[in-house]
């Protein structure tokens, strides 16, 4: 089954008919909320709320472990990551989607591995690719199937949050090659490949990068509500061509 993970500005899909909404509980807790079973195109679908139905779970408080487990264990086999970056290769603009290849880390602190002692073996999941090459070809054919534009790949760079980042390090995620920046993508990716689920990233660009372009001064969120509600149309678009293509 495909399971979807929204962020922020997506928290249900309009698309899905919901069948079932089921509260699940795992060996790491409680996962962001209850997944809901539905239906797009005849195909059963999971989706779970990153942030929890009323937005009020941050990036560093989100049980990632819970969540991957709990679509595991509903069945999931694949997940459409969802979430909102800001975008630091200069071609970036709001509004955008990106397709990530690649992720450099620099979360800390956060739950990020099954494997934490006790009971499980000592285990160093392969990571080389951290996004699964075939199911990132289908969002991207998908994408172009649907005639929507759509950046194939880019270093996706981890930050902990809640803050945004600094002019500086904005210039120092460049440096290290990242076209975007988020909060969520780890441990979120890691975990999924943990549990060998197929992982696959959508980002929408939300604004320009601390210091660059239009946040030169500062990241002003007040207009992206809007460009960010249009561009998930059209990562729902995506979502179900991908659906249509499986
Ligand atoms: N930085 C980190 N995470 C984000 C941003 C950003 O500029 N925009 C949306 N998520």
């Amino acid at each position: 089954m495909l399971a979807i993970i929204g962020g922020s500005n997506l928290t249900r899909l309009s698309n899905m008919d919901v069948l079932e909404r089921r509260v699940t509980r795992t060996p790491y807790g409680d996962p962001s909320g209850v997944l809901s079973f539905g239906r797009i195109y005849g195909q059963n679908i999971l989706f779970l709320p990153r942030h929890g139905y009323a937005h009020s779970i941050p990036p560093h408080r989100v049980n990632y472990r819970a969540n991957i487990w709990a679509l595991k264990e509903c069945g999931a086999r694949r997940v459409i990551s969802v979430a909102s970056v800001g975008g630091i290769r200069p071609d970036l603009n709001p509004g955008d989607i990106v397709i990530p290849h690649q992720i450099v880390d620099y979360t800390w602190g956060r739950a990020n591995t099954y494997h934490d002692g006790g009971d499980m073996p000592v285990m160093h999941v392969d990571f080389t690719h951290p996004y699964d090459e075939e199911l990132r070809k289908k969002l991207v054919l998908a994408a172009n199937a649907a005639g929507i534009a759509i950046r194939d790949g880019g270093v996706y760079a981890a930050t902990q949050g809640p803050r945004l980042e600094t002019a500086a390090e904005i210039d120092r995620l460049e440096r290290d090659g990242a076209a975007v920046v988020g909060m969520t993508g780890m441990p979120e990716a890691a975990l999924a490949r943990e549990l060998d689920l197929a992982y696959a990233a959508l980002n929408p660009v939300a604004n320009h990068a601390a210091g660059r372009g239009q946040s030169a001064d500062g990241v002003h969120f007040a207009r992206l509500g809007e460009i960010l509600q249009e561009a998930m149309s059209r990562v729902r678009a995506i979502i179900e061509g991908v659906i249509r293509l499986s």
